[in-house]
This record gives C-alpha cells, sequence and structure tokens, in this order.
C-alpha cells in the first residue's frame, strides 16, 4: 500500500512535498492541470454502478489509485481560514471508497468503507485555522476509517489562530429574504430544496417575501452574486460535504468580494446525511466566521441532520421529514437570526449513547439500508451496494 500525495498547487509546492512527504512509496500527482468537476451530489456511485463516479474525467485514474492507498495527503491552497475549492473537491470526488450502507463505527454513525481505511493528511499554503485544518484532518480520516496524518502549513508565518473574529449582529427586521441552495445536486433532486420550500412557510406565515438562486445551475450565478451584494438578509442553505462546505459553494463564495454595497446579515441552514449533531460542528465553526470575511455579520445556524433520506423515502415519510422545518422558518422571521436557544435544540443529540446505538442499529438501520436496497434496484442498480469495482 501506497502514499498517494494529490497536488492541487502544482510546480510551485513540488519541491516542499518531497522534502516533507519521506514515505517508502510516494506517488505525487500533480492535478493542478487535470480537469476534475465538482462532485454534484448525484449518487450514482452508490446507488447505481456501485464505486463508479458518473463523471467521466480525470479524477477516475485517481480513484483507481486510491484503491492502492493507505496515506493520502491533499496539498492545497487556502480561502476563508480553510481549504480553497480545488482542494476540497479532490476530497469530495472520494465518495466511490465508502458506500451507501450506515452503520456505527467507533461510536459513531459513519458510512461502510467500500475498499479500505485512508489515513488523510495536509499540507496548505497560505492562511488558514490550524486547529480547524487539524480537526478537519482527524474528522474526514475517520469517516473512512483512518487515522490523521497531520496538517502542516507550507508557510507557518502564514497560519491564523482560531479565535471567532467579532461581526457585528445587524438589527432590523427581515422584509425579503434572499435564499442561496448551495447543494450542488441540480435543485429537483435536492434535499436542501425540499428542506428550504418547507422553511419558506414559516416565512411566508409572517408576510415576509423571498427569492431562490441556485448554486448547482451556474447560469444562476451571477443573479445570485448581484441578489447577495444588493439586499440585507442572506441565508445560504446547504448540505454538509466531507465535514464541511461543498466544494462547488467555496468556489461561489471565492466569487465574491469581501466589500458589500449594503450592510448585511448572512446566516446558514446546514443539513447532512447523518444524524448526529456532532457530525455538523467544524462546517459550524467555518461558518461563524465566514460572514465577517464577505462585509457580513452572522446570523446563526441552523442545523439538523438525517436528511439523506428525503429523496430516496415515500412522499409521506418525506412529509414527516420536512415538518419541523416551517415552524423554524416562522421563528427566524420573528426574531431576524437563529441565534437563538430554539435553533440551538433544534440540532438533536449531539451523539447517540450506547443503548440507543444499539436500538438504532436494530430497529432503524436495517430498515434503513433495506430502503436503500430497494431505491437502487429502482435505478437499475445489478450489482451489490459494496461492490468492488476496482479490485480484481
Ligand atoms: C460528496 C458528499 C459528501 C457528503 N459528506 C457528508 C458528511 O460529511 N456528513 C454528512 O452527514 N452527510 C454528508 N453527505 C450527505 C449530504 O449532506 C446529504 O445527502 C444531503 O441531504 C444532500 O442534500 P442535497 O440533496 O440538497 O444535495 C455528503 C454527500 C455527498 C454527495
Amino acid at each position: 500500500m501506497k502514499t498517494l500525495v494529490l497536488n492541487t498547487l502544482g510546480k510551485e509546492a513540488l519541491d516542499q512535498v518531497n522534502a516533507l512527504i519521506k514515505d517508502k512509496e510516494v506517488e505525487v500527482v500533480d492535478t493542478s492541470d487535470m480537469k476534475i468537476a465538482h462532485c454534484m451530489g448525484c449518487n450514482q456511485c452508490w446507488l447505481k454502478t456501485p464505486g463508479i463516479c458518473a463523471i467521466k474525467d480525470d479524477y477516475e485514474k485517481i480513484i483507481k489509485k486510491l484503491v492502492e492507498t493507505e496515506n493520502l495527503w491533499i496539498v492545497s491552497d487556502t480561502r476563508f481560514g480553510f481549504l480553497d475549492y480545488k482542494g476540497k473537491r479532490v476530497m469530495d470526488r472520494i465518495m466511490p471508497m465508502l458506500n451507501m450502507t450506515i452503520g456505527f463505527r467507533d461510536g459513531w454513525m459513519r458510512h461502510k468503507l467500500r475498499y479500505h481505511a485512508l489515513n488523510i493528511g495536509l499540507l496548505y499554503k497560505g492562511a488558514a485555522d490550524q486547529a480547524m485544518m487539524e480537526d478537519w484532518c482527524k474528522r474526514t480520516a475517520a469517516n473512512i476509517g483512518g487515522q490523521s496524518l497531520g496538517a502542516i502549513a507550507l508557510d507557518p508565518q502564514s497560519a491564523i489562530s482560531s479565535e471567532a473574529r467579532e461581526s457585528p449582529v445587524m438589527p432590523g427586521p427581515i422584509k425579503h429574504l434572499v435564499i442561496i441552495n448551495g447543494s450542488p445536486r441540480v435543485a429537483k433532486f435536492s434535499n436542501t430544496d425540499k428542506i428550504i420550500h418547507s422553511f419558506v412557510k414559516g416565512l411566508e406565515e409572517t408576510g415576509i417575501t423571498w427569492e431562490l438562486h441556485n448554486l448547482s445551475n451556474r447560469k444562476e450565478w451571477d443573479a445570485a452574486r448581484e441578489a447577495f451584494l444588493t439586499h440585507e438578509h442572506i441565508l445560504i442553505a446547504f448540505p454538509l460535504y466531507v465535514e464541511c462546505v461543498p466544494s462547488l459553494m467555496l468556489e461561489f463564495l471565492s466569487t465574491l468580494p469581501a466589500e458589500r454595497k449594503v450592510p448585511g446579515q448572512l446566516s446558514f441552514l446546514l443539513h447532512g446525511g447523518m444524524d448526529e449533531g456532532n457530525e455538523f460542528r467544524l462546517a459550524e465553526r467555518f461558518l461563524q466566521k465566514l460572514p465577517a470575511q464577505l462585509g457580513c455579520s452572522y446570523g446563526g445556524t441552523l442545523i439538523k441532520g438525517g436528511s439523506f433520506r428525503i429523496r430516496t423515502t415515500t412522499d409521506e415519510e418525506r412529509a414527516k421529514m420536512v415538518a419541523p422545518w416551517p415552524p423554524m422558518g416562522k421563528l427566524f422571521a420573528q426574531k431576524g437570526t437563529f441565534l437563538t436557544p430554539e435553533t440551538e435544540r433544534f440540532i438533536g443529540l449531539e451523539q447517540y449513547p450506547w443503548i440507543l446505538r444499539k436500538l438504532v442499529s436494530l430497529l432503524f438501520l436495517k430498515k434503513v439500508n433495506e430502503e436503500f436496497d430497494n431505491f437502487a434496484k429502482g435505478w437499475g442498480c445489478t450489482r451489490p451496494l459494496n461492490d468492488k469495482p476496482y479490485v480484481q
């Protein structure tokens, strides 16, 4: 098993990479001029062609290498104190290394591994939050059964501390809300879209108007940017992708100027596949510091897990799954922020205690995993969900 380095910085970082990574069998892949698209969350690699990504680009070569890799290093530039979109993108595309089936591992709800554990490390350039980078490595590695190899600043002078920056809360009631769906999945199939449409029912009760822009459609980016810059209240709703913001959304954010035409308050609605609140805490930390870097105050983050099945379940179950969101829409309209005790409670359990893990595995996950199997069959999947297409 070898060490693979995905160098999104290209030639400029090569000497440092060679000096820092001294494992016996190392392969450095320069991804800077490779054709690599953002994961679009289509789920084909889990539910239609298990282990095979639907996007036919240069990442296919990388997946074939990952199957023989034990240690994976990402070499990346930074933005907003975190990986830039190019570094995050090569991790978001790693999904075929996991499979759809969910179970508990080391006390946490996780996807099962398709092949083997991967250790993850990070070499980063520029100003980033060192503590957050280290935590991201730990969390991402744990998701794929491995250990963190550490997060190393290529220029230690530029690392920044993990202290949250002060950002004033914007007073004033919300009259109009700009909502941006940050999911890379086309709106028609996006769970975020279903959550947004449920959330706005609560907003509408109070007479607030709203508009929606979808980042999955690049043609909507100009309008989304203009709305972001010219309105006071903005809500970005998005799914958790590999412990943080999807790379596509990071790319959009990096096109926004730091200066605004009008004062703004930026709030977030964050959801994801896993149930446990702890899953979302690193992303929450990232979001707390993001608005100040875009000239906005922070309006809080409303978080809830367990959203994966909105897409795969029955209409009746889906209606139940989105039912908690309208009251939160109404509350947001009344309070003007998510910085409320109700928001803190909405996230639910941080971690399932031991006895609940047993019960959830027996009574719920078995049913859920069968539901995934059936959904896959409906999509014409002919292989088992834990198939290993790249192993002879
Ligand atoms: C590339 C990728 C990475 C993901 N990473 C996580 C994760 O780290 N934690 C989690 O709970 N869910 C994760 N998910 C699940 C999504 O957050 C979840 O399926 C969500 O409901 C998708 O919303 P959407 O349909 O609007 O895209 C991931 C999904 C994808 C495609």
